[in-house]
């Protein structure tokens, strides 16, 4: 496996919205993210991925692009962002942005063309079809709920295909001349001086064509996506020609946000001379999800957490290197899913970030994991945003539970958790804005923000300075970073304990993920302790108990 430069570099991800408001609008914006550069270098980050930014209609907050040369008014200018690029790069951070381009927004000039007259060019950036006696194609579910059919405006008999909401009309791919307008976007931007793109929900852009049914899933008549994806066969053909016409020309670095690949062509996605340098592992987030909806999704176990990480390392070694996250904008806070809500304080958010960043991988923070920011209590459906809660609120009410049930249901579940503001401060809107937020500040903030725990030595926000810190040490870094991953003690509920060697060196993690304390028993002495989210360890250096939520490192 090739060394790349950004092995050993830890990303953050913005959600540009909620980040931080400069100008009272409620709005996070450009100008905030450069003004906190300063803020994102004292954190020790390298990368950082910006949430789309560009001119958007924002029915899927900004995922629904309506012109992808240009910057949403709402979050500055290309002035801006120029700006924002130019001095990140002073600060030896590099940007990545957005790039979604499985669909565009409704409110493109394409699809608008395409409406006026199907037939023509731009009909063909998109798929439409003819309706035949008043039936849509096929019977596919749209990750938003409903068919992924809507009828095409002003032709009542013909339909487009969206995926995903129906102001987000899928592209083309098959079509080539679809293809070069996207590759020259692509190439137009990383002219601009950008480190790369995080390729949004790419693994859409290859259907199993004709349409056809699938078994339905639900009462709803409908089968999710995911039976059509197993079946579309050549995605790699298009990320191939990507790669080959635009990622390689300018060794950017991308990453993939890569869900239902097919096991056997991972090494394609990742390896040398993979479609991307990375891609995220879902594996957890993923874990005990149901196709009946959010309703019947089960609770990771600390278990179940650890199988899953340890499976990734075991598919990624001598591939390639996953990219790591707790959490990002689509899901909960992950504090609140992995840890018990009883449970939750300092140490075991410390606990939770040890594990993530002392796998093997590039790390990701979510802005705001780096002060444990967690979930929102939500009162009423009216205060969510987030399209996909609201359909996950209406399946739990069609499957009978009753409001304040689906409630707590999307509480737990819902991708507004993420969404929320910054907590910058204890002042009004937690330093977030000096307006009106445009999503309701997590009232914890009091509790919960930047300010107070960069005075505290012993905050998580100053616990995740010396994690990045300590993958950047040069006594450890090439083991942090490369590494093997051996699990250990895998037999035991509730700890997740593994080394990371190379010849050199052996360094072990041992995370007691439990109220309760427990022993751990070495062949051999430990040389010296590396990281400790308490005081002290108990026992001695061969026999060493571990409290409730205690991580260690420790060279062996
Ligand atoms: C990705 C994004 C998500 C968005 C979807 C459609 O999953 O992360 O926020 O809704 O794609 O673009
Ligand atoms: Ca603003």
């Amino acid at each position: 496996m090739q060394k790349k430069w950004w092995h050993e570099k830890v990303a953050y991800q913005i959600y540009p919205k909620s980040f931080y408001d400069t100008n009272g609008d409620g709005i996070g914006d450009l100008r905030g993210i450069i003004e906190k550069l300063p803020y994102l270098r004292e954190l020790g980050i390298d990368i950082v991925w910006i949430s789309p930014c560009y001119c958007s209609p924002l029915a899927d907050e900004g995922y629904d692009i309506s012109d992808y040369y240009n910057i949403d008014p709402r979050f500055g200018t290309m002035e801006d962002m120029d700006e924002l690029i130019a001095e990140a790069k002073k600060y030896d951070i590099g940007i990545v942005m957005d790039l979604v381009v499985n669909h565009c927004s409704d409110e493109h000039e394409w699809f608008r063309k395409a409406c006026e007259n199907p037939d023509g060019k731009y009909g063909k950036y998109f798929y439409i079809e003819d309706m035949k006696d008043g039936k849509v194609p096929c019977n596919w579910r749209s990750y938003f709920g409903g068919s992924v059919w809507e009828p095409l405006p002003g032709h009542p008999d013909k339909c487009y295909l969206h995926l995903f909401h129906k102001k987000q009309p899928d592209l083309n791919w098959e079509n080539p001349e679809l293809r070069e307008e996207i590759y020259k976007m692509i190439n137009w931007w990383l002219e601009k001086g950008l480190t790369g793109f995080r390729i949004d929900a790419i693994i859409n852009i290859k259907k199993a064509l004709p349409f056809k049914d699938y078994p339905a899933d639900r009462a709803d008549g409908l089968s999710k996506a995911q039976n059509m994806l197993a079946d579309a066969v050549g995605v790699g053909d298009f990320l191939g020609e990507m790669r080959d016409r635009c990622f390689k020309v300018y060794d950017a670095f991308s990453v993939g946000e890569v869900f239902d690949e097919k096991p056997e062509e991972f090494a394609n996605f990742i390896g040398d001379n993979g479609y991307f340098s990375s891609m995220y592992d879902f594996s957890t987030n993923i874990w005990g999800r149901s196709d009946k909806g959010w309703y019947d999704y089960k609770p990771i176990t600390p278990n179940a957490y650890r199988d899953c990480m340890f499976a990734g390392q075991k598919r990624s070694e001598g591939i390639g290197f996953y990219s790591l996250i707790i959490e990002n904008h689509d899901e909960p806070r992950g504090v609140s899913r992995y840890i018990p809500e009883d449970d939750l304080s300092g140490t075991s958010k410390k606990a939770l970030a040890t594990v993530m960043f002392m796998l093997r991988g590039l790390p990701f923070i979510y802005q705001g994991q780096e002060i444990g920011m967690e979930n929102m209590k939500f009162h009423s459906i009216d205060e969510v945003d987030d399209i996909s809660t609201i359909d996950e609120y209406q399946v739990a009410l069609d499957a009978g539970y009753q409001p304040d049930e689906a409630l707590k249901i999307i509480s737990d579940h819902s991708r507004d958790n993420a969404r929320t503001p910054f907590q910058w401060s204890a002042a009004p809107q937690a330093g977030f804005t000096t307006g009106t937020p445009w999503l309701r500040v997590n009232p914890n903030y009091t509790d919960i923000n930047l300010e107070s725990q960069r005075n505290d030595p012993d905050s998580v926000y100053q616990y995740y300075r010396t994690l990045i810190a300590l993958r950047k040490n040069p006594q450890y870094k090439e083991t942090i970073v490369y590494g093997v991953t051996t699990p250990l003690w895998t037999d035991q509920d509730n700890l997740i304990a593994f080394t990371r060697s190379t010849p050199e060196q052996t360094l072990l993690v041992a995370v007691n993920f439990r109220n309760e304390p427990r022993t751990i028993a070495l062949d051999a002495p430990y040389k010296q302790p590396v990281l400790n989210n308490y005081a002290e360890i108990s026992g001695s250096k061969t026999e060493l108990t571990l409290q409730g939520y205690q991580a260690v490192v420790l060279e062996l």
